[in-house]
């Protein structure tokens, strides 16, 4: 199983050729991961103090920040959280380069959402079943409809002690799907607007979204699947940036620390081949529309 594709670029702004920018954007929506080996997000000498996961407030996974520049689940002295969103946000413009460069055609329909400052041990935490991303799902999230438009995130390892951020990527999702489908459940269509009218979730759920968090929690909840489904361990080394569509690749992040990671929303008609986004594989298994 051939899970990465690599790109030996070490630029955030790059200028692929036309022959790259086609294979890469045939990998990532064919759901590999793109490695970019020496791409680095390096930290000058005044930001290194900021790593250490004492700046994570509460028991948050992450320190977040917002498109709209407001930060949460950070902890420290006003100044140092002041540095820490100014890296955060800097990461977030390169990121924002980097894919609206490498993917040309995404770039006008490219949503920049999440960005996070993940400075904890992923190995040996402990959550429940659900929660816990060192269990193999494809992103979901249940206040968050996304209606069918993809996920689409980069993380880059800024690990200062040389130390990877270990995944588990696991088999293709068309696979995966026709396992897990079937014992999904859907909540009755009230629900989804209930939900809305009290502002639990930002905006109503679609049906998408109901099988999407469905395929999440019945794969992290199903131990024979986690340990017998196809899978590969990968490696992503310190001072490299990785990224990949989460709603459609299986993945488990077992190890590490020290990762800054945006998240995209994209629309599936940016797409280079919409078919291939888990909205229209589900759509097709399904029969019917789902958004
Ligand atoms: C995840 O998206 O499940 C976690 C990825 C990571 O933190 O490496
Ligand atoms: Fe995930």
């Amino acid at each position: 199983m051939q899970t990465l594709f690599s790109i030996a670029c070490n630029r955030w702004d790059p200028e692929p050729d036309a022959v790259l920018q086609d294979e890469a954007i045939t990998a990532l929506e064919g759901g590999k991961v793109l490695l970019l080996p020496h791409l680095a997000f390096p930290l000058p000498q005044s930001e290194q103090g900021l790593l250490s996961p004492e700046f994570l407030g509460g028991h948050a996974k992450n320190v977040s920040l917002g498109p709209d520049g407001q930060i949460k689940h950070s902890a420290g002295a006003d100044e140092q959280r002041e540095a820490l969103r100014h890296l955060m946000e800097r990461f977030a413009r390169q990121a924002t380069t980097l894919v609206s460069s490498l993917f040309p055609r995404y770039a006008a329909s490219l949503e920049r959402a999440r960005t996070s400052y993940r400075p904890a041990e992923i190995a040996g935490r402990a959550y429940s079943p659900i929660k816990d991303d060192t269990r193999l799902h494809v992103d979901a999230f249940p206040t968050r409809p996304m209606r069918g438009r993809r996920i689409l995130r980069l993380f880059s390892n800024i690990n200062p002690h040389g130390k990877p951020r270990i995944w588990r990527v696991g088999e293709p999702f068309e696979d995966m799907a026709q396992k897990i489908l079937p014992r999904v459940r859907e909540p009755i269509v009230l629900k989804n607007w209930v939900l809305a009218a009290v502002r639990a979730t930002h905006g109503v759920r679609s049906p998408y979204d109901n099988l999407m968090l469905g395929l999440h929690d019945q794969a992290k909840l199903d131990d024979a699947y986690q340990k017998n489904a196809p899978q590969a361990e990968v490696s992503f080394p310190a001072q490299s940036t990785w990224l990949c569509f989460t709603d459609r690749v299986m993945h488990a992040a077992m190890a590490g620390q020290f990762v800054l990671e945006q998240t995209f929303h994209l629309d599936v008609a940016a797409m280079a081949a919409p078919e291939r986004a888990p909205i229209n594989v589900l759509e097709k298994m399904a029969g019917r529309k789902l958004a």
